[in-house]
């Protein structure tokens, strides 16, 4: 394939696009996920959060939305989708680094999300051990990743995970 694969922060008018995306990939079953509990609480930050683009068409997209981490300021990653026509070219973990670099750049402490070890284990994310870090829902602490951005913030992840206004 020799298309033009482009990353750039999304933008509002893209809303629905990534919404479709976002039901594509985790059905309607998405909104009583437990992260969804956190999302709805507070908006994601358009500025941290990132589409993938080929010939001007958005084909994935990952949001980043500012949480309390127990005592950390970090962001919560999610929800990471891409299109099952551009799946295992790189697009997904391409978009984590982005936005996890530009947490970092705009003074996040960690990076949290609920997901599968083996994907974003590489992407430097591991589990919090031991599992100190409340959600407000059921969730297995084995899915529950962080990706310090600062020395020493692992000892600030106790206590509830909530939206940061
Ligand atoms: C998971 C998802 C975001 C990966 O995006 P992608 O662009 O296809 O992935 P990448 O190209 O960056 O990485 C592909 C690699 O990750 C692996 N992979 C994909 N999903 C995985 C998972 N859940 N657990 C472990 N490995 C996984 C692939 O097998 C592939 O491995 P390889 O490089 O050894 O061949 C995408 O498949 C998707 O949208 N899935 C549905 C939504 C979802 O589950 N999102 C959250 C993930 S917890």
């Amino acid at each position: 394939m020799t298309s033009e694969l482009c990353y750039l922060p999304e933008e509002v008018s893209q809303d629905e696009i990534i919404e479709e995306i976002n039901a594509e990939a985790f059905g309607p079953g998405r909104f009583a996920r437990t992260a969804s509990r956190i999302r709805e609480q507070g908006p994601h930050d358009p500025a941290l959060s990132f589409v993938c683009l080929d010939d001007g068409v958005v084909i994935a997209s990952v949001r980043l939305t500012p949480v309390w981490a127990g005592e950390a300021a970090g962001h919560m990653l999610g929800p990471l989708a891409v299109r099952p026509s551009h799946k295992n070219r790189g697009v997904g973990r391409k978009l984590v680094r982005i936005s996890v670099d530009a947490a970092a750049r705009a003074g996040s402490e960690v990076v949290i999300l609920i997901g599968d070890a083996p994907y974003y284990g590489p992407l430097g994310f591991k589990p919090i051990v031991p599992p100190t870090l409340l959600l407000p829902g059921p969730v297995d602490p084995r899915r529950i990743l962080a990706d310090p951005l600062v020395d020493g913030v692992e000892a600030k992840l106790v206590g509830m995970m909530r939206f940061r206004a």
